[in-house]
């Protein structure tokens, strides 16, 4: 089975332009990521079960879906993460939130943890682990395994832009997980940031650098 999904809507590419252009500032930066992550979710979460209930519309008794099954978790690496969760938030709601901190160090290339609060209940829950950038794979899978291993089983990465190696490390270190992303780019260059990318995510939805 397929796991990796390229959203390739035109309404997703036109606003990935936008953040990849240099000369868009922070506010309009962040507008698009929180836009692009909504419109991901609705792609993210097309295969939710439903059940049927009986209900009566104003002229007679029906029966008509509903979501059913196991409840959803978004979980956001921080930092940049964090600019896709009210986008999702805005399509599911009734979602609950766990976070993981991790920065890349800059000198290994190794994601190093600095942050953990995630839901009781992840074992039961539907988890979409959110980040916009998936270079090398390694806070993703730091970050997979890390909720793997406090009993989460149904686990989803969603980027928005990945690097070829990015997307191959995560398929090998967790076969498992279904990868969606907006583009899967060129390359890595020899600081690993994504050819052609947006450059820092995190600094540009927080106008840090
Ligand atoms: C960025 C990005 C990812 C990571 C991707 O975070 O948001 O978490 O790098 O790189 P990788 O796939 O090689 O691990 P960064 O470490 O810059 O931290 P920040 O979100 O706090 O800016
Ligand atoms: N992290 C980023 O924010 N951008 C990249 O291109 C790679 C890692």
């Amino acid at each position: 089975m397929e796991k990796v999904f390229i959203m390739d809507h035109p309404l997703i590419q036109h606003k990935l332009t936008l953040i990849r252009d240099k000369n868009t500032g922070s506010k309009e930066f962040r507008e698009a990521v929180k836009e692009i992550a909504m419109l991901m979710a609705y792609e993210v979460t097309r295969n939710l079960p439903l059940e049927e209930v009986e209900i009566e519309t104003p002229v007679c008794k029906t029966k008509s879906k509903v979501l059913a099954g196991r409840k959803l978790g978004i979980v956001p690496i921080l930092r940049a993460g964090l600019g896709m969760v009210d986008g999702m938030l805005s399509l599911i709601p009734a979602a609950k939130v766990g976070h993981i901190g991790l920065y890349r160090d800059p000198e290994t290339l190794e994601p190093v943890e600095y942050y953990c609060k995630l839901p009781v209940d992840i074992h039961e829950r539907d988890l979409i682990v959110v980040d916009p950038m998936l270079a090398t794979g390694g806070s993703a899978n730091a970050a997979i395994q890390f909720i793997k291993d406090r009993g989460a089983t149904s686990i989803k990465l969603m980027c928005l832009i990945a690097a070829p190696e990015g997307v191959k490390a995560v398929k090998e270190a967790h076969p498992d997980i279904e990868i969606y992303v907006a583009a899967v780019d060129e390359k890595l260059n020899d600081h690993a940031y994504i050819v052609p990318g947006l450059g820092d995510a995190g600094d540009r939805l927080f106008g840090t650098k």
